[in-house]
């Protein structure tokens, strides 16, 4: 997600669940291959799996920045085919790939050539005035036909003229039925269901019912704990990640080596760490003094691991 589901974000994310599959925010291949926007594939290793996500509609291109991101030892290449906001329209690129599922097909068949990782896509169930129980599976039947086997789609319809990237996330109403419809329809295709999941109650109730993966967007980043502390013993039957204070503490290392690095002309600061730890006490006593300490601290040039310490002082203070 962009601007959010950054590499600091990831690390943090990771340290919750050993077994969700990440992924970056969307990256373009003009800015990879003729940008030179490499320093936007760094990560740490202790992120994987991680998925990395291409926008873009050029299938030559596309391949040059998978095979980039595989050399970079991504676990997966997602090509996006969802994203609505007018910027990437005019780039065509996102949502607006719905209508042609042949470049689709060619983008995806260009990108499996050139590499070895798994390339998916990441697509709405249609555009517009798309008449989607069509439309969505002609264009799955073009991609599976080019070599891809995985598939998430976000059921609801990206409306390109009229609403804005956030309304487009909202007002489209959501379409889970046509989704297990694919699933009857494309049974060896591994599709993942996204768009509306807030628990993981919900998300199990979908695998129950035939799905094979559920991605989780918004609820995962505002509150990680509900969703990623959990997710390992509610979807795996493994052990629940650590509670929030040991999350917290086991940040330690990680903000100290961020505030240490060299990041050219731009300054490492600590909110670009913090800013994805807001949310972690949500619902506890205290969160709120957690969250202001944060927010007032953070971003302040100097600002190191105490500001940390002090808002967990603040948070107990709080709630005791
Ligand atoms: C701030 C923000 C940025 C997003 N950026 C991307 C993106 O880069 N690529 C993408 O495929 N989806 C992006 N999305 C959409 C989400 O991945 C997801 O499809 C959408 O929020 C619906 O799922 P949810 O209800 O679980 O949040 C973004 C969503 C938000 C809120």
């Amino acid at each position: 997600m962009m601007d959010w589901t950054d590499r600091h974000c990831r690390y943090l994310h990771r340290l919750l669940s050993k077994r969700a599959l990440l992924y970056t925010e969307m990256v373009t291949s003009p800015a990879l291959v003729r940008g030179g926007a490499r320093h936007l594939l760094r990560f740490d290793p202790a992120e994987q799996p991680v998925a990395l996500q291409l926008g873009g509609s050029d299938p030559a291109e596309l391949a040059k920045a998978a095979v980039i991101g595989a050399d970079e030892g991504y676990a997966e290449i997602n090509l996006n085919c969802g994203c609505p906001s007018d910027r990437v329209q005019s780039g065509a690129f996102g949502a607006v790939l719905m209508e042609d599922p042949a470049l689709v097909a060619a983008c995806c068949r260009a990108m499996i050539a050139a590499q070895p990782v798994d390339v998916t896509v990441k697509c709405r169930i249609g555009v517009d005035d798309q008449n989607v129980e069509e439309t969505l599976p002609e264009f799955l039947s073009q991609i599976v036909a080019a070599g891809v086997e995985r598939v998430t789609i976000h059921a609801r319809k990206a409306w390109l003229q009229g609403l804005s990237p956030k309304e487009n996330r909202d007002v489209p109403p959501l379409n889970y039925d046509l989704v297990f419809e694919m699933k009857q329809l494309f049974p060896h295709l591994h599709i993942s269901i996204n768009g509306g999941v807030s628990t993981l109650e919900q998300a199990r109730d979908l695998l129950d019912a035939g799905l094979d993966g559920v991605m989780i967007g918004r609820a995962a980043y505002h509150n990680p704990v509900d969703i990623l502390q959990r997710a390992d013993a509610v979807i795996w039957g493994e052990d629940v990640g650590p509670d929030p204070v040991q999350l917290v503490l086991s940040m330690r290392a990680y903000i100290e080596a961020h505030l240490a690095d060299d990041l050219g002309k731009m300054q490492p600061k600590l909110s670009q760490v913090t800013k994805h730890m807001l949310g972690l006490f949500a619902g506890q006593p205290g969160a709120r003094h957690w969250r202001r300490h944060l927010s007032e601290h953070g971003h302040r040039a100097g600002a190191g691991w105490s500001v940390v310490e002090d808002a967990l002082a603040a948070l107990e203070q709080a709630a005791a």
